[in-house]
C-alpha cells in the first residue's frame, strides 16, 4: 500500500509513535469507535498506512507493525480513554505531554482556552506538522510543540515556550517510561516535581518487564525484536514507592481494571492472570 511518494517511516523510537497512532486510528474508523482521533486518521493516510476514510487494515501493515498491533490489542485505546478523561476533568489550564509523539488530544479534545505543550524530538513534531497541515487539521487547545530531547535541559525550553510553573498542570507520560532509564526517569520526575505548583497532577503509566513471559514464537515476530531492542531499564519495579519518594500522592489502575470498566479483552502480552506484564496507570497529585 505505501509508495515511494509516501514520507518514509521514522526509524528509532519514533517509528513506536506511528504504532500506537495507527492503533488509534483503526479504533477511530472501526464500526464503533469509543472516540475519533483525526490527527491519528490522518497519520496513516499521510504515511501511506491507509486510505482517506478507509479502516487501515492493520494486518496489511509493514510485518512488523501488524504483528505488534495484533499483540497489543486494545491496550492504546483504553490508556487513550483513561487519560482523556483524567485530563479533560482536572482543573489546570496548562498540559504538558511528555513523548508527545503524535497524540493528537490538543486537535480532538474540548480543551479551547487551555495550552497544550506538547514534548518530544524534533523529527517526530516535524511530522505532526506535516500531517496536521495536508489534513488541515487545526487544534481546539492552544497547542505549542517543544522540539527538544528529555535528556536536554526541556524545563528552559518550556518556559521559554510560555508555561507558568506558578500554575498547576496536568502532566501526561504515556507509553513513555520503557523508553528510559532509571537516571532519566529520575531526572525527569525531579524537573517536573520542580515545575509542579499545587494542584498538578501527572498521568504515568508503567509496565513490569514486558519481555519476560512472552514465548519464543512472539519474540520471533519482527515487530516484537524490534520494539524490544528499543527498550531500556524504565522505573523501578513496583513503581510505586518511587513515584511516592518524588513527593506525588497515588491513585492506582491496572490495564485490566480498564478492560473490565469499558468491556474489552486485555491481551495475553499485558494479562498477569495469563503470565503476561502489569500495566498500571498512576494518577499522581500534589
Ligand atoms: C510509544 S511513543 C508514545 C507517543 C505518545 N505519548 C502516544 O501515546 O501516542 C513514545 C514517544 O516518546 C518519545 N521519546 C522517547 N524518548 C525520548 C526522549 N529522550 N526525548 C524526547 N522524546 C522521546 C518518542 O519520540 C515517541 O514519540
Amino acid at each position: 500500500m505505501r509508495t515511494i511518494s509516501n514520507p518514509p517511516l521514522p526509524d528509532g523510537v519514533a517509528w513506536t509513535a506511528v504504532l500506537v497512532a495507527a492503533q488509534r486510528a483503526a479504533e477511530s474508523l472501526s464500526a464503533a469507535p469509543a472516540f475519533r482521533d483525526p490527527l491519528a486518521e490522518a497519520t496513516v493516510v499521510h504515511l501511506g498506512l491507509a486510505q482517506p476514510g478507509e479502516t487501515p487494515r492493520l494486518h496489511e501493515m509493514p510485518r512488523e507493525m501488524a504483528g505488534l498491533t495484533r499483540m497489543m490489542g486494545d491496550a492504546v485505546t483504553l490508556r487513550t480513554l483513561h487519560h482523556d478523561r483524567l485530563l479533560t476533568d482536572l482543573p489546570v489550564e496548562q498540559i504538558v505531554l511528555l513523548g508527545a509523539g503524535l497524540d493528537g488530544r490538543a486537535y480532538r479534545l474540548p480543551w479551547a482556552g487551555r495550552r497544550v505543550f506538547e514534548l518530544d524530538r524534533p523529527a517526530v513534531l516535524a511530522l505532526k506538522e506535516d500531517v496536521a497541515r495536508v489534513a488541515g487539521l487545526e487544534p481546539m487547545a492552544e497547542r505549542t510543540p517543544v522540539a527538544i530531547d528529555l535528556a536536554d535541559d526541556w524545563p528552559g525550553a518550556l518556559t521559554t515556550a510560555g508555561f507558568d510553573p506558578a500554575r498547576p498542570t496536568g502532566w501526561l507520560a504515556e507509553g513513555l517510561t520503557i523508553y528510559l532509564n532509571r537516571a532519566e526517569l529520575d531526572l525527569m520526575l525531579r524537573r517536573i516535581g520542580e515545575l509542579s505548583a499545587p494542584g498538578s497532577h501527572l498521568g504515568i503509566e508503567v509496565a513490569t518487564s514486558l519481555r519476560a513471559g512472552l514465548h519464543d514464537e512472539e519474540i520471533a515476530n519482527d515487530g516484537v525484536d524490534r520494539v524490544l531492542s528499543l527498550f531500556s531499564s524504565g522505573p523501578p519495579i513496583p513503581p510505586h514507592d518511587w513515584l511516592a519518594g518524588h513527593g506525588w500522592r497515588l491513585a492506582v489502575h491496572t490495564l485490566t481494571e480498564l478492560a473490565d470498566q469499558h468491556g474489552r479483552q486485555v491481551p495475553r502480552w499485558f494479562d498477569p492472570s495469563r503470565g503476561g506484564a502489569t500495566v498500571w496507570y498512576f494518577d499522581c497529585a500534589r
